[in-house]
């Protein structure tokens, strides 16, 4: 069975949540799914895949995502490899495609990713920081959209059990 890889680079939660949701979409799928913070995994021996999914702040992707990246360059360009930004705290994710920040777009040409999604995001109402806090007051909320998930998850599956059976 494909092992597929979830790495995230997460600061308040949501994207950790984020990654899970994936990770149980993917075992739904048929596939076996490790989901971890990027920061921890060591190596890329016995995976057959890997997302790795970062939360946006100003447009920068989470920098645990970002290193997780560049130090594994070079095992992700033999891998298949998705990368998935959170998010916007709107239904925009789910009315259409957003695409990759610049930064993102680099590192999906970099190990040559097969795509990108963007996901909705969440914010709690008592996030703490500044400008988490000032944004909470009139932004709170979760996006994320476990349906929206399982349909991207499952476009994903399809590719790696096709190539599986080839
Ligand atoms: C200060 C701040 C800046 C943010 N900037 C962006 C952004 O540029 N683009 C975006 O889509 N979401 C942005 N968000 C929303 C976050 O990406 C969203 O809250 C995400 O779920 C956070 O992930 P985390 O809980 O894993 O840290 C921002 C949120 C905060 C608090």
């Amino acid at each position: 069975m494909k092992r597929v890889l979830v790495a995230y680079g997460s600061t308040r939660g949501g994207t950790a949540r984020l990654a899970a949701m994936i990770g149980e979409a993917l075992t739904e799928a048929g596939l076996t799914a490790v989901v971890m913070p990027a920061r921890d995994v060591m190596d890329l021996a016995d995976v057959d895949a890997v997302i790795v999914a970062g939360a946006l702040y100003a447009n920068r992707w989470h920098r645990d995502a970002r290193r997780f990246v560049r130090r594994h360059s070079s095992p992700l360009r033999a891998l298949p490899v998705w990368l998935v930004s959170s998010g916007p705290l709107d239904d925009s994710a789910t009315r259409g495609v957003i695409a990759p920040t610049r930064q993102v777009a680099k590192l999906i040409e970099r190990v040559g990713a097969r795509g990108h999604q963007t996901f909705g995001g969440s914010l709690a109402t008592d996030a703490r920081g500044f400008p988490a806090s000032a944004m909470a007051r009139t932004r709170a909320g979760d996006w994320s959209d476990v349906d929206h998930v399982r349909r991207w998850v499952a476009t994903i599956a399809q590719q790696l059990v096709a190539a599986e059976s080839r």
